[in-house]
């Protein structure tokens, strides 16, 4: 196997006095893609009317390798700024009415769950989150727990393929069938998953499904995707209507108005910076990095993992007992002085009535990253103790 951990971290620009254990939230770039991201900068620059002439083709060369990269055809692949704006992109063009119901789960983003709040509010349509709570101990029971709640009023599902609360990796080929079975269209969100696992879109087979680059493929910032399926669907429109409006579904997304579009030419190079790192053979062995880790917390803690080893990829949630309240501030409290005291950066989550801790492992993260994470967390949490 490659060096990885801290031979590797010398390329990217991270803090070297931090140990960074939450690539989920916001990814991390490497200095190479940076440096790509300041050429096609430059260039846009130097002759700004002439770049933008040539936008719409450098965008379709980009989409071509990216939509190869996650399975679909580059026809039904747009680039949006994130998986947000995909989201909104799909649920908003949809025609909802009052009584239609939006099914999704209690693990769904909060961002995601704000916008289907929204589409629920102005359209008179209900959300119903299937209920799946935390641990989860199967694939099997998030798989029934979105089939109880599918009905004849079911006019949307829209669901994780990485869950952000509790890092869970969802069974979404047996729940696309499902819905596909039901008739209901499905919107599969995975912002996670390109870089974390291996996807392919047209094999999971659901109506819609977003993504991101700057997540675990660690692109530039700004880099998302949405994939639509090779059948007769209602039309989508991107969130901003501008000239490419009624060209299809491609020329509708490329242009949305002037904006900086250097993070989705770097896309390509962020495949390729994955595919260099060892592709499948570096998602295994963050796989098995953040495992053990969460291992050895959850010993520590004497608590347990949100789900089987196997549901999980680079990504891990391990619950925190006796952390009191188990609320916001609490969570941020203790984020701030695991940072504060042990140069630890990781996100603590209060969620399903428990209080948990979501690691990552990245190419640039070793085993020494984790150490002792476990037992200050003890002390953290007791020292917090009421009385
Ligand atoms: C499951 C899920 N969906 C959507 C998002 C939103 O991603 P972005 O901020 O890139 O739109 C996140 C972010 O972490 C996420 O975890």
């Amino acid at each position: 196997m490659r060096d990885y951990g801290a031979a590797l971290r010398p390329l990217w620009t991270l803090d070297k006095s931090v140990r960074f254990l939450n690539h989920g939230s916001y990814g991390a770039t490497p200095k190479a893609l940076l440096e790509a991201q300041s050429r096609w900068r430059a260039r846009m620059e130097a002759q700004p009317v002439r770049f933008m002439a040539e936008l719409p083709g450098l965008l379709r060369d980009a989409a071509t390798s990216c939509a190869a990269f996650v399975g679909v055809s580059p026809d039904r692949f747009a680039f949006v700024e994130n998986a947000t704006a995909g989201v909104n992109s799909v649920v908003r063009s949809l025609c909802l009415s009052r009584g239609d119901e939006i099914l999704t789960t209690d693990h769904v983003y909060g961002a995601v769950r704000q916008t289907l709040r929204h589409v629920a509010a102005t359209t008179g349509a209900r959300l119903v989150e299937a209920p799946l709570g935390l641990p989860v101990a199967s694939a099997g029971r998030i798989v029934d727990a979105i089939a109880q709640h599918i009905g004849k009023r079911t006019k949307l599902v829209v669901v994780d393929h990485i869950a952000s609360p509790s890092a869970i990796v969802f069974p979404v080929r047996e729940i696309v069938a499902l819905c596909r079975d039901a008739g209901v269209p499905v919107l599969v969100d995975a912002a996670h998953a390109p870089g974390q696992v291996h996807l392919d879109v047209d094999a999971l087979g659901a109506d819609w499904c977003v993504g991101n680059f700057h997540k675990w493929l660690c692109a530039p910032k700004g880099a998302g995707f949405l994939a639509i399926a090779d059948r007769a669907l209602p039309a989508i429109h991107p969130p901003v209507i501008s000239h490419g409006y009624g060209q299809g579904f491609a020329a509708e997304f490329d242009w949305i108005g002037t904006r900086d579009p250097t993070a989705w030419l770097c896309a390509p190079d962020a495949c390729a910076f994955h595919d260099d790192l060892g592709g499948e053979a570096l998602r295994r062995r963050n796989h098995t990095l953040v495992i053990e880790a969460a291992r050895e917390i959850a010993w520590a803690l004497k608590s347990g993992l949100s789900a089987p080893e196997h549901m999980l990829g680079s990504m891990a949630s391990v619950r925190v007992p006796g952390a009191t309240p188990c609320d916001l501030p609490t969570a941020l409290r203790i984020h701030d002085l695991l940072l504060e005291r042990h140069a630890i950066e990781a996100p603590l989550v209060p969620f399903c009535g428990a209080m948990w801790i979501r690691i990552s492992a990245h190419a640039y993260n070793e085993a020494a990253d984790y150490r002792g994470l476990g037992e200050a967390l003890r002390e953290i949490v007791a020292e917090l103790a009421p009385g």
